[in-house]
Order: C-alpha cells, then structure tokens, then sequence
C-alpha cells in the first residue's frame, strides 16, 4: 500500500460516486436557491459579512508557520494587524500588533524568533510569552503606570490539528472542536497537519468579492467549459458527492480517470486515488485534499466588496515528502494556477463587474451545487435569519 493511500476515505463515498459515474447522476439539494446582486457589491452587507467574521473562529495559521516557542508570524486580517506567537508552554496566542504606547506597529518583520518584542518607535518592550509589558525607557518622565494593564491586547486563539484558529470576539465560552464538531475533526485528524511541510505558499488580491473566489473554488458545474484541455479534461463536471458538517461542509469530485476505472471494473479499490475533496471550513477556507497534498485556501474580505484577498498552501506530510513528491506537488500547482490566473479569476473579475453594472436580480445556485448552497444558506441564516 502507499503511503498516499493511510489517508482514509468512507467507503460509502466511493461507492455513491461509482455510482453516479455509472448512472451520469450527482448529489443534488431539494432545490435551487437564489442569491441577491446586491450582496456581492454593497458596501453595508460588506460591513455585516466582515462583523460576522469576527463572531466566529477563522484560520489564520498553520503549526509549521510557528513551530517552536517564541516563534511569530505578523499579518492583517480584516484590517487588523496581528502578531501571531507560540508560547512556551506550546499554545498559540494572537496579539494586536499595535503598542500600547501609542500605536507603534510593534513587531515589523513578516515571521521570526524572538523572547522580547520592542516596538520600534520609543521603545516600549513587550514579553513575546504571555505580551506583558516588560520595559518602559525614560519611564521616570512619565506618570506612575500599571504595567499589568499596559501589555499587548491578544484574541482567543486556538489550534487543533495543526491549524490555527483566531476569534475576535474572544467569546471564551466557545472552544474550537464543538464549532468544527467531530466530522469535520476526522478529516483532518489523518492529515496529521501539525507534521506537514507548506511545500509552497502564495498570495494574491483580487477585485472581486470574497464569495465569487469561494464559488469558483467549490463550483461543480463549470470545469468542462471553463477549462477545456487542462483541468476540464482532469475532473468530472457536475457529478459529486456532498457532505454536511452543521455549518461546515465537504464536496468530493471524481478524476476523469476514475470513469475509466468504473469501466475496468476497478474502481472500488482504486476509488481513493481518483477523488478529490473539497472541505469546506465555514465561512472562509477551504481545505482541498488530494492524495498526496493539501491544498489550502484561505479567502479574506475585504471592507470594499469588490476586492478580496486569498492565501494558497500546498502541504505534505513530512512521512511522504520526497523529492518526486515535491515535483509532483509543484506540477499540480502549475496546473490549478493556469487555471486560477488564466480562467477561473479573470471570469470572477467580469462578473464582478457585472454585478456593479447592474446590482439587481439573483443569482442562481442550481440542485446539483450542493456545498456552494450550503455556504450561501449559512450566510442567509447567519446574516438575514431567514431560510433560502
Ligand atoms: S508607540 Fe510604541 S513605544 Fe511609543
Ligand atoms: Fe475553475
């Protein structure tokens, strides 16, 4: 068996896709729904999307961006600049990079090591464990401060599977595994995550609205006609399997040499191999799981609707990494960012543009676009409290 293979699929999975391949049949929601113009252009939906984010935890980092203690990464996300650190006693804490002085960005390097943080601008020094404020130069010329109260501000930040999850609303009531829940806990578990290589990492800004980048990843129904000769020809358009975890969800498509199989009579064995899956993190990553890697998207909002940003992460155990691998990895990438920058992101920036001509009207999400319904229910029930 190869090492590719120890990543488990149900099998219940594989036999419904077999059978939707035999049958050109695919997993299919009650019906369609429709979605508002209006919500991927107006500024104040924009506002509410971006004021729900910070209700909820968001993945921000992987374990290998900061593995040991005193490690840091610094980004902003939503428009607040973060300084992401690793403790000494292993936990992850987020820090509003932002001095308490007054306002000095404190940490300025992308990622590093460091035991003390000192902001750049007077001075002041911060503990990197735990954000006390540690030193004050020329403290005599102020007034008497109360260190204890002077450190660094710091959200809720918790990490489970090697994934790093940062919530806003610091709502210490809510821990990570009851909002990921246990489905979504054992697709990530065999991905052993915290021992994975990000193998390669990019980033990009769009002008388009975060959904569109969200629905052109998970879209089941366009592959054949946008990417015709490349990915088109790699997997199947329209035939899947969905699965639901609360607000959460799961997309498994076919490879086109899949039905190949299904022909041969051997599909039932080599079925793992064949399907890819899409997990769905609510309501902004996406974990894209392929035989040999994980593909990561994390796609940010931003306070103008028309713009958006995305992060991509390639990850391989460290127990398969190898050289073939790697090249393997590389090649995949070469084809999704053919796809992404040639196809699926230039039609996402026309329709962008559409939807600003012309904000009224609905979209359609038809039956067989179960996950992308999923999402954009969620969103309804989240944003509008009502049932699409
Ligand atoms: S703003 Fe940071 S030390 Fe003054
Ligand atoms: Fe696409």
């Amino acid at each position: 068996m190869s090492a590719a293979a120890q990543v488990t699929m149900d099998p219940e999975i594989v036999h419904t896709m077999i059978e939707h391949l035999r049958e050109n049949t695919t997993d299919l929601a009650p019906h369609d729904i429709q979605v508002p113009v209006d919500h991927f252009v107006n500024p104040a939906r924009a506002a509410a999307e971006i004021a729900l984010f910070k209700r909820l935890p968001l993945l921000v980092a992987y374990h290998s961006d900061l593995p040991e203690p005193g490690d840091f990464i610094t980004k902003t996300v939503l428009g607040l600049p973060l300084l992401i650190t690793r403790q000494d006693d292993g936990s992850v804490r987020t820090y509003l990079n932002m001095c308490s002085h007054r306002g000095g960005r404190v940490e300025t390097q992308a990622r590093g090591n460091r035991r003390v943080l000192s902001c750049r601008y007077h001075g002041w020094s911060f503990e990197a464990n735990g954000g006390g404020l540690r030193t004050i130069p020329y403290q005599k010329s102020f007034d008497p401060i109360d260190k204890a109260r002077h450190g660094l501000q710091s959200y809720q930040t918790e990490e489970r599977h090697g994934l790093v999850f940062v919530d806003f609303s610091n709502d210490g009531g809510r821990r990570l595994a009851e909002y990921l829940g246990p489905q979504v806990e054992a697709q990530l578990a065999p991905w052993q995550i915290e021992s994975s290589v990000v193998v390669l990492e990019k980033h990009f800004t769009l002008d388009v609205n975060w959904k569109l980048l969200v629905d052109g990843a998970i879209d089941v129904l366009h592959p054949q006609f946008l990417h015709p000769g490349g990915v088109g020809d790699l997997i199947e358009t329209n035939i899947g399997v969905d699965r639901r975890y609360g607000r959460h969800a799961q997309h498994f498509g076919a490879r086109t040499k899949l039905r190949t199989l299904v022909q041969e009579g051997r599909a039932q064995e080599l079925g793992t191999r064949y399907i890819a899956s899409n997990l769905v993190l609510y309501p902004n990553s996406m974990l894209i799981m392929a035989p040999e890697h994980l593909e990561c998207w994390t796609v940010w909002p931003d306070a103008d609707p028309n713009r958006a940003s995305v992060e991509i992460r390639f990850l391989v155990r460290r127990e398969i990494l190898t050289p073939e691998v790697e090249r393997r990895v590389h090649k995949s990438w070469e084809i999704l960012e053919h796809a992404a920058t040639q196809e699926d992101w230039p039609m996402e920036v026309w329709i962008q543009q559409n939807c600003r001509a012309r904000p009224s009207g609905t979209f359609r999400y038809g039956r067989s676009e179960v996950t992308a319904q999923h999402l954009h229910r969620q969103l309804a029930r989240d944003l509008d409290g009502i049932e699409l």
